[in-house]
């Protein structure tokens, strides 16, 4: 432990907590990212980012780009797709919701369908749907909906682009590293992600897994962004060995570090200890009365939500605070008809800090008058 970093729990659902050693690789000698030694380094780090999810580097290549998760989605979703054939959004979920805002404001030919927020998707329905509508091309889903901590079916969803032949869109970008992803077994063609969630690095870039041969198809379509062109950054990338603007040079440093880190864990270990985590803070909070939104089987397993209190003495913001000045942050809830509160098991946390985290919760409870009393 390095002295003079002071150890914070983050238990919103990303950036999360880092280790002391990401932290310190970013404290780097100056450097162009111009010079042949970045470049390196980014194509080690692209060719690394799809081992994660055991894409076939035949296959599969990764753009980044610097930005956070929303750039990369709107990346994708701005250049995936043509105007003949439309994006069909599966929604259950702010993130969900997300896409849709941002095929509206690219004016993209899209529909929805919606599924109610904590519920999983109905895939039955999702292939009904496309039987009759034949304009369909390509389907957006959201891997773990961060608003609830669900978790949708990457299986489902990669045997329906199979059958109707249709570009698959995944956000991964809280799941991605976290919960294990083989692309070899259920193939997606494009898949995006951050620096800063489950991978365990900085802020600040974003990452998109594409299918080469859908990649190239891309060529047809005229970009509707300058910068977050998936098309151009890609054709880039692969001629020069460069990012065509500035990319976050210390974050890229940190990312290397997290890598590593995550190659000695392993992404199967890396869940075991998220989950491993969470079970330990759902008995906990449970014992504690707390009650959850979602069914345990519908979790994703790396992030709670957590019906608020209902007693009158109880306040999220006074929550926070208390949580906060004892080095802990917890996060709200996105739901409009469900008040709850959330808490992302992801990041660098051990037992011990789930101990802590337990602890305070019956601290606060005790003294906010709420022990045994949650929900009067
Ligand atoms: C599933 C999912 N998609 C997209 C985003 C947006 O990422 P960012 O806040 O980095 O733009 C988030 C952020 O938490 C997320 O959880």
């Amino acid at each position: 432990m390095n002295k003079d970093i002071e150890r914070k729990i983050l238990l919103n659902p990303g950036p999360a907590t880092t280790t002391d050693t990401v932290k310190m690789a970013q404290v780097i000698p100056d450097i162009c990212p111009r010079e042949k030694e970045f470049g390196e380094l980014m194509a080690e780090i692209r060719k690394d980012l799809l081992k994660i999810v055991n894409a076939n580097q035949e296959k599969y290549s990764t753009v980044l780009f610097g930005g956070s998760g929303t750039a990369v989605m709107e990346s994708v979703v701005s250049s995936v797709t043509s105007k003949e054939k439309t994006l069909l959004i599966l929604i259950n979920g702010a993130y969900g919701d997300r896409m849709k805002k941002i095929a509206e404001t690219y004016s993209i030919p899209y529909r929805i369908l919606e599924y109610e927020w904590g519920k999983t998707i109905n895939f039955s329905k999702v292939e009904s749907y496309l039987k009759s509508n034949l304009d369909i091309g390509y389907i957006a889903m959201v891997h773990h909906e961060t608003t609830t901590g669900i978790i949708n079916s990457i299986e489902s969803f990669s045997e329906l682009g199979k059958k109707y032949e249709h570009t698959l869109i995944l956000d991964a970008i809280s799941s991605y590293a976290g919960v294990p992803i083989d692309l070899e077994k259920t193939p997606i063609d494009f898949i995006m992600s951050t620096s800063n969630k489950c991978i365990q690095g900085m802020p600040g870039l974003g990452f998109i897994i594409c299918n080469k041969k859908k990649i190239y198809n891309l060529k047809k379509i005229q970009p509707r962004s300058f910068y977050l062109s998936l098309y151009d950054e890609y054709i880039n990338v692969t001629k020069t060995g460069q990012s065509r603007f500035t990319p976050p040079v210390q974050v890229i440093y940190a990312l290397r570090k997290a890598i590593d880190e995550l190659f000695v864990e392993g992404v199967k270990n890396r869940y075991k200890r998220y989950h491993d985590n969470m079970n330990f803070l759902r008995k906990g909070l449970k014992d504690l009365g707390f009650k959850f939104l979602l069914k345990e089987e519908c979790e994703s397993g790396i992030l709670l939500s957590i019906i608020e209190p209902t007693a009158s003495s109880y306040s999220f913001e006074k929550m926070h605070d208390y949580f906060y000045e004892n080095g802990i942050t917890i996060y709200p809830g996105k739901l409009i008809n469900n008040n709850t509160f959330r808490l992302a098991i992801i990041g660098d946390l051990q037992k011990k800090d789930l101990q802590k985290i337990v602890m305070e919760f019956k601290s606060f409870l005790i003294k906010s008058s709420l022990y045994e009393n949650i929900y009067s």
